[in-house]
């Protein structure tokens, strides 16, 4: 047993392998450090690890959610058209689809779950619809047999976003493969990481063709590797237009630079190296705290584990409640001379992330949203943390509610 007294828990840990720092050091020797070989390499590898057929890198978790949504315009989509989004999630879900030209359309969570309440979509759906974005957040998987057969109901597109959610298993398949594309973010923070990044994965090669059009400019060209820039080769392609243009700079459509580099790319492949074992010591605290944690009801909750689901092990979410006689100030700050590292559980993004404001929207629209907006917490259940992390912050909420719960 470490020494209590020197007990640390921080909210984030990354690891960088001995193979992440072998090939970070050959793209640089290579002298090709833009997107290259080891971006299609970590692509295949990312797709093959969610189950889907095909997976495109770009530089964040937003642009991921932002691009999968701008493929929509070849599709049918019409700037302006409306997207459905969970009010509580990180406030990425919902700049991105104001940074895609769409219209975010709000819909309330369901406080067990923290995840939108799919009982609620339906009155939100209208002629603009085009698509909804279900956010498994914290790792929870959203409720997506109801949010899919809606979808099938309507004509709408399923957008997952999965930024949290590596290694969420939903009814035996892995999250990320449910909708018609899925978004993840690699930053620090999250299980997988590139150190900044993002990447879509979708079954549809249309999808991902459109992704890398729009990840480097919307423009023409858009194979998923460039003979050119691979080995200075020929491409039969860039003159074949009739009318006379190089394809290489004839833009389809309005795009982004948002291309993933070759040494973000070798730290992600070195990442998946050790993907199961980081995935199963984190499960293993996160399930552990569950369980540890249902003796502080009514006072403080957590989320459920469903049978038929597994859960990203992305952190630990918990939920003062209203028998509670203390704030979550008091709270993350007695944690805090703890050494126990926490962040709020997000906001209402609609009613309590003012950039929003103009949309129209007022407080007390959002209830549930509004409610963990003021009264969640989230702390790490990264890979460092280990058991007597895990004991050390179960004794020292048990220590916080004897001395203010009451
Ligand atoms: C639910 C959700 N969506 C989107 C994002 C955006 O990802 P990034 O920070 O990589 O842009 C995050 C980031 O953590 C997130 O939690």
């Amino acid at each position: 047993m470490k020494n209590k007294t020197k007990m640390k828990i921080s909210f984030g840990t990354v690891t960088i392998t001995d193979m992440a720092k072998r090939l970070v050091a050959d793209a640089l020797d290579s002298g090709r450090i833009s997107c290259g070989k080891y971006v299609r390499q970590f692509e295949k590898e990312f797709a093959r690890l969610a189950g889907t057929k095909m997976a495109v890198a770009v530089s964040s978790g937003t642009d991921a959610v932002c691009l999968a949504l701008a493929v929509l315009y070849d599709f049918g989509a019409k700037r302006g058209d409306e997207i459905i989004v969970p009010a509580l999630s990180f406030v990425a879900t919902a700049n991105a689809v104001l940074q895609a030209g769409f219209k975010p359309v709000f819909v309330d969570i369901d406080r067990q779950t923290l995840n939108i309440d799919a009982l609620k979509i339906e009155s939100a759906i209208t002629s603009r619809t085009r698509a909804v974005v279900p956010v498994h957040l914290m790792g929870k998987p959203a409720d997506m047999d109801a949010i899919n057969s809606l979808a099938k109901k309507y004509r709408l597109y399923v957008i997952e976003d999965a930024a949290e959610a590596h290694g969420a298993v939903y009814k035996g398949k892995n999250v990320g493969s449910l909708g018609d594309m899925a978004a993840f973010s690699l930053y620090v923070a999250h299980i997988i990481t590139t150190g900044e990044g993002g990447i879509v994965t979708t079954n549809k090669p249309e999808f991902a063709e459109v992704i890398r059009s729009l990840r480097s400019h919307g423009r023409a060209c858009k194979c998923e590797a460039c003979v050119i820039n691979t080995n200075s080769g020929y491409c039969a392609k860039r003159f074949s237009r009739s009318d006379n243009q190089d394809i290489r700079f004839v833009f389809e459509r309005i795009g982004f630079s948002s291309k993933m580099n070759e040494l973000e790319a070798a730290i992600g492949i070195g990442n998946l190296a050790i993907y199961n074992e980081i995935l199963k010591e984190r499960r293993k605290n996160l399930y552990y705290l569950m369980n540890k944690f249902k003796k502080f009801s009514p006072y403080l909750v957590t989320i459920k584990k469903e049978l038929y689901e597994e859960i990203g092990p992305h952190a630990f979410p918990f939920i003062i409640q209203e028998q509670a006689k203390f704030t979550r100030n008091q709270l993350a700050g007695y944690l805090s001379k703890k050494n126990i590292d926490s962040r709020t559980l997000f906001s209402c993004i609609p009613t309590q992330c003012w950039g929003f404001g103009f949309l129209g929207y007022k407080i007390g629209d959002f209830p549930h949203a509004e409610y963990i907006g003021n009264n969640a917490i989230h702390i790490g259940v990264h890979q460092d943390i280990g058991k007597d992390g895990c004991d050390y912050f179960i004794d020292s909420i048990e220590e916080f509610l004897s001395r203010n719960a009451k």
